[in-house]
């Protein structure tokens, strides 16, 4: 292997792969961003509308980003360059290296919200407060622009650290062992929830449908959802396809990605919701706080509260550092490939990047009034946006420029069957183009 290849790494098998892309597309997205964007866009609709866009445009986009990353085997910049040289489309690998600086910049601050939880609970601040103090608590905290500035330091530190050691070294590692327990976890969060006086109107809220509520601003964030949750539309999956190795079966980890994501995100729902209608004085629209002041209040109200507290924000934390180093991971996927630099100077000055482009966001809830609601808007447009631009001209790339049949000699590489050709080139070169045309005609228009 030559030095460069020896850089860039490879994973050690299937199940390596398939678990490290789960752990970046399990993260703040599914627990945190999901009920966030469910709550704040009616419940039950939005859920139905997120659960189609995974599977007819996440899961397609999903095995192209796969399928562009094992061939080309450079980033996503040097992966355009190696399959259209000469061509524009570099400018989609660096618009998605430019997304994935600007996600990872509020991600960390947010990552760095659920360490602060972790000293909380640890120390048992919230045990046996009412939902106002909980909820007085999280304001406080979020104001505080100094505390809040230095978790988002501690999380990049370590998210540095990690994409310092390599692919196998340190992103598989973590990744193998802790989501199950993650999951464990979760469940056993989402019986005591629904088991809780007043779950039902909850449930109600989260699972029956309201089919009025549907509009091409609810159907943007639900498939903005879908991309961010999946990790898709910036590289990320690009950037991870590039270490897989020949032989191993590129459909079969896209749809076990993606069903282990979506399984993640709607216990996450069940989790949350039930819970916040047993507590009066909480809505569902509350924003980016809305599980740091719904999830203290089921702690409060299972036995060993503040074990199973801390044990959940210190897994949420370790989902979300499993999700911030494939971000980082783009950059510095790129930083090797392109600019020739060696892995730890590429993952400390990216790293130090993303700090100060976060420093805003750390600041947005009152530290500084100018900063104001700067974390929601840089959400909005690289978590969001970005991504859903970044997935239409994957597909189109894809599905018109590469060629479905060039994507599936790729795919064919490893001998599996893949009945299903024929409906991924067509949701490739039109379904997914035209959805996601049609709404953001329609939402520039609106
Ligand atoms: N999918 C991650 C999450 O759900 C976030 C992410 C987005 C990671 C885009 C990589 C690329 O938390």
């Amino acid at each position: 292997m030559n030095e460069q290849a020896s850089q860039r790494g490879k994973w050690g098998s299937k199940l390596g792969f398939v678990l490290a892309a789960s752990g970046s597309a399990i993260g703040l997205g599914n627990i945190w961003r999901f009920p966030t964007v469910t709550g704040e866009n009616g419940g039950a609709a939005f859920v139905i509308v997120y659960l189609a866009c995974v599977l007819l445009i996440g899961v397609p986009i999903m095995l192209a980003e796969f399928t562009i990353g094992r061939r080309a085997k450079s980033d996503p910049m040097g992966a355009f360059r190696k399959l259209a040289p000469g061509t524009l489309w570099e400018f989609v690998g660096a618009l998605g290296v430019l997304t994935g600086l600007m996600i990872l910049s509020y991600y960390s601050v947010v990552a760095g919200w659920t360490l602060k939880y972790i000293t909380l609970t640890l120390t048992g601040a919230l045990q046996g407060a009412d939902p106002d103090s909980i909820r007085t608590t999280f304001t406080d905290f979020i104001q505080s622009g100094q505390s809040v500035t230095s978790y988002h330091l501690l999380f990049m530190i370590l998210t540095v650290w990690i994409v310092t050691g390599g692919i196998q070294g340190g992103i598989e590692r973590a990744a193998k062992v802790l989501m199950p327990l993650l999951l464990v976890l979760l469940l056993l969060l989402v019986l005591r929830s629904v088991t809780l006086p007043g779950a039902r109107e909850g449930l109600l809220f989260y699972l029956k449908p309201d089919f009025g509520k549907i509009t091409f601003s609810v159907v943007l964030a639900a498939l903005g959802q879908a991309f961010f949750s999946l990790s898709l539309g910036m590289g990320a999956m690009i950037t991870y396809g590039s270490y897989i190795s020949e032989d191993d079966d590129l459909v079969s980890s896209a749809v076990s990605v993606s069903c282990f994501d979506s399984l993640i995100a709607i216990l996450a729902g069940f989790a949350i919701f039930p819970a916040l209608f047993s507590v009066p004085g909480l809505s569902p629209n509350a924003g980016p706080g809305l599980i740091f002041v719904v999830l203290p209040n089921i702690f409060n109200a299972i036995p060993l509260g503040q074990l199973f507290g801390s044990l959940f924000f210190v897994l949420l934390a370790i989902a979300a550092l499993t999700s911030s180093i494939s971000l980082l991971e783009v950059t510095v996927a790129y930083a090797i490939d392109q600019l020739h630099w060696k892995r730890t100077k590429a993952a400390l000055v990216m790293g130090l990047i993303v700090f100060l482009l976060g420093v805003p966001s750390a600041l947005s809830n009152g530290a500084v009034p100018a900063f104001s609601g700067i974390l929601d808007v840089v959400d909005r447009y690289f978590g969001s946006i970005s991504l859903v631009l970044g997935a239409l001209l994957l597909s189109l790339f894809v599905g018109w420029k590469w060629g479905i049949p060039s994507a599936l000699e790729e795919i064919g590489q490893s001998r599996a069957k893949f009945g299903l050709a024929a409906v991924w080139g067509f949701l490739l070169r039109y379904a997914c183009p035209i959805a996601i045309v049609t709404i953001l005609v329609n939402i520039l228009i609106g």
